[in-house]
């Protein structure tokens, strides 16, 4: 059990965030091993665990105390499932009707690799260039699904991935579990993400960078809804994560 009395929690998305310049990678990894006392460090990606590990290794990451992957659908803690989350997020959800519904009605979607999906997640990939018309389509199949009362929710990012995960299934509500798990307040928490399946943690009561690099649909939510707890770094990737950690220096005293 990990104490975290006086702890800061340091959440980070792994792709185009912590991972897209190794040299930022390496000088924030140094600045948080020098501090490693004083924080709890969680990874949340949208890969699947082993994809995660991997990436881990060839990039060498510092261990984390928690992973979140797979968008928040599996969280895990020294390798182990947490098998409380998983039935959480089991209630209501109907997998097989929902990748029945899109293979009828949504020939646009083509199916992600076999080990980016998971119980709790489909993942496909939409190739339209045309954002507007994305959109509609993404709209439309969130709509299908409201209609079939199949209790998903999708999640679009890079404006190419189209996840759909379990109503309780996110980023955002996986971290806040971990966050109560730990009994780490709100001021306590700094959260960081570049694109659309970050909005979820954005959304929630923390501290929040958005690096520089960040996709058009995570901006376009940052000019609508941010508020004084969300920063827009102004450099990219582990910069500014680094940023964000001076910008709100309270974090890592
Ligand atoms: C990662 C996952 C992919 C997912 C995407 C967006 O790239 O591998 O399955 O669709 O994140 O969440
Ligand atoms: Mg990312």
């Amino acid at each position: 059990m990990i104490n975290a009395t006086n702890q800061f929690l340091l959440i980070t998305d792994l792709d185009n965030t912590l991972v897209g310049d190794d040299l930022a990678t390496k000088k924030l990894n140094q600045y948080l091993c020098t501090h490693r006392q004083n924080h709890i460090l969680v990874y949340a990606t949208g890969r699947s665990y082993a994809s995660a590990q991997q990436l881990r290794q060839e990039r060498q990451l510092l261990d984390p105390d928690y992973w979140v992957t797979g968008v928040g659908t599996e969280i895990y803690i020294q390798e182990t499932l947490d098998l409380n989350w998983a039935n959480k997020i089991d209630t209501g959800w109907q997998r097989e009707a929902i990748a029945a519904l899109v293979k009828k009605h949504f020939p646009e979607l083509k199916p992600q690799i076999a080990a980016e999906q998971n119980r709790w997640k489909l993942s496909f990939h939409l190739n339209e260039t045309n954002s507007s018309i994305s959109k509609l389509q993404i709209d439309k199949l969130t709509n299908s699904l409201q209609q079939m009362k199949l209790n998903a929710q999708v999640v679009f990012s890079s404006n190419v991935d189209v996840d759909i995960l379990p109503m309780n299934a996110n980023k955002g509500n996986a971290i806040k579990y971990v966050q109560t798990e730990l009994g780490i307040a709100n001021h306590k928490t700094l959260v960081c993400g570049d694109s659309g399946n970050d909005i979820s943690m954005f959304q929630q009561q923390t501290f929040g960078v958005i690096v520089n690099n960040a996709q058009s649909e995570l901006i376009e939510w940052y000019k609508v809804n941010a508020d004084e707890r969300h920063y827009f770094a102004n450099s990219s990737y582990a910069n500014g994560i680094l940023e964000a950690l001076q910008e709100f220096d309270f974090l890592l005293q």
